[in-house]
C-alpha cells in the first residue's frame, strides 16, 4: 500500500491542503486520508484500520464522499492529495455504513452475552450507533473453535475478516504467523499452514481484534468489562519499560492489556517510531505470578531447622536484635546487602541509604552487577555518561545498526520491534553479529554468525577495517591527533585475515559492516549480553566507543553506542547508587563533595571512602567470616550463580541471613528470617528503562496476605535501628530523590545526556588503548573441549520470576534438555531425547538433548531460568578486574553419548 512518506525521516513529505467538511486542513501528501480526517478530531467508523500498519480496506466503514467521484471512497486506503474536497457526514454515508454493519452482522453469531468482547466490541458499537436491528437473513457459520494455542483461542464465527490480526503480526511484528484460509465456505484466520499457532505469543493480534474472534485463554469467562479496575503501570519483566494496563477484579489480576488496541486506532504513523503500544508474551501473559498461590503471605522465622510463620512484630524484633548485635560486636563492615533491579527507584534509593546511613556499611550491590555495570563504567570512563544515549526513536530511525552480542528478541522484545520498524519502514541496514542464529539475524540485511566468545576480536577487526578503508571522520579525529595515532598503533598488529580465521566473520564482511556503519548518516551500535555479560565486557564496550569515535558517531543526533537492560530497573539501580562505587546520581562514592552532600542530607557520617565490596567480594567475605549478616532483597544468588562461586558455603557461614522476597526462593530457604515482599503490582514507584525514561509503577491491588512493599519494610527496619525516617509512601521517598537529584524525574521523557570524549582522549588515552587490542591465542591444544555451552534468556521467561507465572510455564516449560544444532546431533549420533554427558572444567552431568535450528554448530544452549538439571554449575567464573562484573554464561564442554 505504501502510505508511508510521512514516516520517512529522509524525505520531507510535501505539505498540502485539502478541504474536509468545508474546513481547510493542512496535511502531508500521500498519507492515509483517514489519518488526515482523524487528525481534525472527526472520528469516522473504521473497523479494519489501525494507524500502526498499512490499511487493508475490507470493512467498508470508513466511507467518505470525494468531490468528483460518484460512489463513496474508503478513506483508509485513499491517499491524501492537494485540493481534495471531502465530506465525511450525511444521510447517504450513514446508510452506506449501516449497510456494511448489516453485512458483517448477518454472518456473525449473536452470542454477545458469553463473548469476552461484550462491552468492548467495535461491531457491537457500530450496530448500536447505526441502529442495526433487521437481521432477518442472518446465517450462522458453525465453525469449531480453534483452542490449540496455549494462550489464544480463535472463534472464527465472530471474525469480520478485517485482517488486523494478520497485519499487526506481519507488518509491525514481522512474525507473520497468521493467514486467511478459505474453509467451510468462509474466509477464516488460521495460524500459518492451519497448524497449531507457533509464534511469539505476544497477543498483539488479540489486542487489535475489534470483536471477540481472538480470545485470551487466561481471562476467558472471568469478567465482564465493567467489573474490571484498570491500572496503568510499567511492566516488571525487562528494561524496555512497556506501559500496560493491569486489569483486576477484586483481589485477582484477570488480564493485561496495553495502549495497542482497536480502541486506539487513530494516530500518526510516524509516532510508532517511539513504540507501537504492544506487549510481549511476558508482559501480556506473565501476570499470574502476582496472585500465585506460591506467594509468601506471612513472615517466616527460623525455629530450629524450620522456617515457621511468625507475626511481623516478632520477626522484626528478631531481625533488628540480630542485626544490632552483629553490628555492635563486629562493626558495620560485618553487614552487607544485595537487592534486585526489579525494585523501584525509590526502593533502590532507600536500600543504599539503609545500608550506608542505617547499618553504616558500604557492602552493597544489585543485579546490575551481572553485566550492565560493564557498560555503565565503560561509557562513563570514555564519554562521561552512565547509560545508553539512544532512545527508541533513534533506533527506529537509524540508517545503520550494528547489533553485536544481543539476542534482542529474546531479551528485549519491544526494542526488537523498533529494529524491525527500522528495517521494514525506514529501510535501515542492520548488521547482526552473534554466535547464535538469532531471530533478528533472520530479518537483518547483514546477518553474521561468529564463533562464540569472539565478539571482542570482531570489534578489533571492525576498527582495523575502518582505519584500513579510511572511513575516518576527520572532524572527530583531528582534534585529538595523538589519541588517533595511539589507536592506530594499538590496532597496528591486528590482521583482518587472522580475525576472520578466529571469528568466522570474513574479511569482506568486516569491511562491509565497517563501511555501512561509517557511511550511514545515523548509525547506532547496540551491544548486550554477548558483550556486557562476558569476560572483557568493559574493554569491548570501550572498543566499540573507539569505533564510534573515529567514524564520527558520538554526540551526533541519532548515533551512539547503546546497550539493553534485561531487568526492568538496572539503570535505576545504578542511578540510585546501589553499588559500592556510586552514590545516587552515579556520583563517585569517593568524591568528597558528593560524600559531603549526602552525609549532610542524611545527617550521618558515611562509610569510609574506598570501603565496600561488590557482589563477588561480598560473597568472599561471607565465606571467610568477615561478613556475618546479609540482607537480600529479591535476589537469589544461590539459584543464579554457579557452584564454583561457593554461594552455599558463603550463606552457610552467615550468622544472620534475612531474605525479603515475594517467593520462598532457594536462597530464602536458607534464611534465618524471610520477610514477605509484595510485587510491583501492589506498590507505587518508578522504574528507569533502557532509554533513561522514568516510568510510573502503580499499585493495582492491595498487597497479598501480609506482604508489604519493600520500601515499607526497609523503613520499618531503619527506624527500629535508630534512624528517624518519616516516609509514609513512595511519593515521600521520591520527594527526597527529587531534591538530591534535580531533574531525574523528567515526566517520562529520557533525560538528555551529552557524551563528551575530549577529557578521555586528552588524558591518558594512549596508555589506556595500548593494551586493549590484544589478539587472544586461538583455542587449541589436546585438552580442548569442542563445544561451547551458552546460558541465556529466552523470550518466554525473565530471570527466575517468570517461572512463577503458570501461563509462561505452560508456553515454555523447563524441558531440562540441552539445545543443540541438528547437524551436531547427527554427528554425535544422538536424537531428540537421547541422554548425553556434558563435561566442563567444573564438572560433568547427564541430560537429554533437543534439536534447535537457532543454535549454531559447535555450540549448545540451556535457558538460564531453570536449574533442573543445574547446568549453571558447569560454568566457570571470570571477574572483570575493573568493574567486578562476574561472567558465568559461557564455557567449553565436551559432549558425548551417555
Ligand atoms: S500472538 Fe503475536 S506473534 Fe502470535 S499470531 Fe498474534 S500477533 Fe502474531
Ligand atoms: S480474527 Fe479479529 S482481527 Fe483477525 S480478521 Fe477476524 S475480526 Fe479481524
Ligand atoms: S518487552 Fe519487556 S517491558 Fe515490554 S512487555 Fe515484554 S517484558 Fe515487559
Ligand atoms: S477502515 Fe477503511 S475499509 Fe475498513
Amino acid at each position: 500500500m505504501g502510505l508511508k512518506p510521512a514516516t520517512n525521516p529522509d524525505v520531507e513529505a510535501v505539505a498540502i491542503e485539502l478541504s474536509i467538511d468545508g474546513e481547510s486542513v493542512a496535511a502531508k501528501d500521500g498519507v492515509s486520508l483517514y489519518d488526515v480526517i482523524s487528525s481534525t478530531g472527526k472520528i469516522i467508523p473504521a473497523m479494519c484500520y489501525h494507524y500502526t500498519f498499512d490499511p487493508f480496506g475490507s470493512c467498508g466503514m470508513c466511507l467518505v464522499m470525494q468531490e468528483g467521484k460518484k460512489a463513496p471512497v474508503r478513506s483508509c486506503t485513499a491517499k491524501a492529495t492537494a485540493g481534495m474536497i471531502i465530506r465525511t457526514e450525511g444521510e447517504d454515508l450513514f446508510l452506506a455504513r449501516k449497510k456494511a454493519v448489516e453485512k458483517h452482522l448477518s454472518v456473525h453469531p449473536l452470542d454477545c452475552p458469553v463473548c469476552d468482547a461484550d462491552g468492548h466490541c467495535e461491531l457491537q458499537d457500530m450496530a448500536f450507533q447505526h441502529g442495526v436491528t433487521n437481521l432477518a437473513n442472518a446465517k450462522q457459520k458453525f465453525i469449531p473453535e480453534d483452542t490449540r494455542s496455549p494462550v489464544l483461542d480463535f472463534n472464527m464465527n465472530r471474525c469480520i475478516a478485517c485482517a488486523e490480526c494478520i497485519n499487526v503480526c506481519k507488518d509491525v511484528l514481522m512474525i507473520d504467523a497468521l493467514q486467511f484460509m478459505k474453509k467451510g465456505g468462509f474466509n477464516q484466520v488460521v495460524p500459518k499452514g492451519d497448524l497449531a499457532l507457533s509464534c511469539e505469543f505476544c497477543g498483539d493480534c488479540l489486542a487489535v481484534c475489534p470483536v471477540g474472534a481472538i480470545t485470551n485463554k487466561f481471562s476467558k469467562y472471568l469478567y465482564k468489562p465493567w467489573q474490571i479496575k484498570k491500572t496503568t503501570t510499567t511492566c516488571n519483566y525487562c528494561g524496555d519499560g512497556c506501559q500496560m494496563y493491569l486489569e483486576t477484579k477484586d483481589a485477582e489480576v484477570v488480564r493485561v492489556t496495553s495502549p495497542l488496541s482497536w480502541k486506539n486506532k487513530w494516530g500518526d504513523r510516524a509516532d510508532t517510531a517511539k513504540g507501537h503500544g504492544g506487549l510481549c508474551v511476558r508482559g501480556r501473559f506473565g501476570f499470574e505470578y502476582i496472585d500465585s498461590a506460591a506467594r509468601l503471605k506471612q513472615p517466616l522465622l527460623r525455629k530450629g531447622n524450620q522456617l515457621v510463620e511468625t507475626p511481623w512484630l516478632e520477626t522484626m524484633h528478631q531481625v533488628v536484635d540480630r542485626f544490632s548485635e552483629i553490628r555492635r560486636k563486629h562493626g558495620p563492615d560485618s553487614i552487607a546487602g544485595l537487592i534486585t533491579a526489579r525494585c523501584t527507584n525509590e526502593e533502590l534509593y532507600l536500600f543504599q541509604k539503609l545500608m550506608r546511613a542505617g547499618f553504616r556499611t558500604n557492602h552493597l550491590d544489585s543485579s546490575a552487577r551481572y553485566g550492565h555495570l560493564n557498560f555503565v563504567h565503560a561509557s562513563r570512563h570514555a564519554l562521561g555518561i552512565g547509560r545508553s544515549p539512544n532512545d527508541w526513536e533513534d533506533l527506529t530511525k537509524a540508517k545503520a545498526v550494528i547489533i553485536i552480542g544481543s539476542n534482542i528478541t529474546e531479551t528485549n522484545p519491544l526494542t526488537a520491534v523498533r529494529i524491525k520498524e527500522a528495517i521494514r519502514v525506514y529501510k535501515a541496514q542492520v548488521v547482526v553479529i552473534d554466535s547464535a542464529i538469532t531471530n533478528m539475524a533472520k530479518l537483518a540485511s547483514h546477518p553474521v554468525l561468529i564463533k562464540p566468545g569472539t565478539e571482542g576480536l570482531v570489534i578489533d577487526g571492525l576498527v582495523k577495517a575502518t582505519l584500513g578503508l579510511d572511513l575516518i571522520d576527520e572532524d572527530s579525529t583531528k582534534q585529538h591527533p595523538k589519541a588517533f595515532e595511539a589507536l592506530k598503533s594499538a590496532v597496528g598488529h591486528v590482521s583482518l585475515e587472522q580475525v576472520a580465521a578466529q571469528t568466522g566473520m570474513s574479511v569482506e564482511a568486516l569491511k562491509e559492516a565497517a563501511t555501512i556503519f561509517a557511511e550511514a548518516p545515523r548509525s547506532i551500535i547496540l551491544c548486550a549480553e554477548g558483550i556486557v555479560r562476558q569476560p572483557d565486557g568493559y574493554q569491548n564496550v570501550l572498543k566499540l566507543i573507539d569505533l564510534a569515535w573515529i567514524t564520527g558517531k558520538l554526540g551526533q543526533p541519532g548515533c551512539g553506542v547503546s546497550t539493553l537492560t534485561e531487568e526492568p530497573n538496572e539503570q535505576g539501580a545504578v542511578d540510585m547508587g546501589v553499588a559500592p562505587e556510586f552514590l545516587p546520581g552515579q556520583a563517585s562514592f569517593n568524591d568528597q563533595t558528593a560524600r559531603d552532600r549526602f552525609a549532610k542530607a542524611w545527617d550521618v557520617t558515611l562509610p569510609a571512602a574506598d570501603s565496600g565490596g561488590s557482589l563477588v567480594e561480598i560473597l568472599k567475605r561471607c565465606r571467610n567470616g568477615q561478613i556475618r549478616a546479609l540482607y537480600v532483597i529479591g535476589e537469589n544468588p544461590l539459584a543464579t550463580l554457579p557452584a564454583s562461586m561457593e554461594v552455599r558455603a558463603a550463606l552457610d557461614r552467615l550468622e544472620l541471613l534475612v531474605v525479603q522476597d515475594p517467593f520462598l526462593t532457594e536462597t530464602a530457604r536458607m534464611a534465618h528470617a524471610v520477610l514477605p515482599a509484595c510485587t510491583s503490582a501492589e506498590k507505587d514507584g518508578t522504574f528507569t528503562n533502557l532509554e533513561g525514561r522514568v516510568l510510573r509503577v502503580r499499585e493495582a491491588m492491595d498487597p497479598l496476605g501480609e506482604s508489604l512493599p519493600d520500601w515499607h519494610i526497609m523503613t520499618a527496619l531503619a527506624n527500629a535501628l535508630g534512624c528517624q525516617w518519616e516516609y509514609e509512601s513512595s511519593n515521600d521517598i521520591q520527594a527526597e530523590i527529587m531534591k538530591l537529584l534535580p531533574g531525574y524525574y523528567n515526566l517520562g521523557q529520557p533525560r538528555q545526556v551529552v557524551p563528551t570524549m575530549d577529557r578521555y582522549l586528552s588524558n591518558n588515552y594512549a596508555a589506556d588503548v595500548a593494551t586493549r587490542y590484544r589478539i587472544p591465542a586461538p583455542r587449541g591444544g589436546k585438552n580442548q573441549r569442542p563445544f561451547v555451552l551458552l546460558m541465556g534468556q529466552i523470550l518466554y521467561h525473565s530471570g527466575k520470576m517468570s517461572t512463577e507465572a503458570p501461563g509462561l510455564i505452560k508456553i515454555a516449560p523447563n524441558a531440562g534438555r540441552l539445545r543443540m544444532n541438528p547437524q551436531d546431533m547427527e554427528r554425535l549420533a544422538v536424537s531428540e531425547g537421547t541422554t548425553v554427558r556434558v563435561t566442563s572444567d567444573q564438572g560433568s552431568m547427564q541430560l537429554a538433548v533437543q534439536p534447535d535450528q537457532a543454535i549454531a554448530p559447535q555450540t549448545c544452549f540451556f535457558p538460564e531460568h531453570f536449574n533442573e538439571p543445574p547446568v549453571k554449575d558447569l560454568m566457570s567464573v571470570q571477574v572483570d578486574p575493573t568493574t567486578g562484573v562476574p561472567s558465568f554464561k559461557r564455557t567449553c564442554v565436551t559432549i558425548e553419548k551417555a
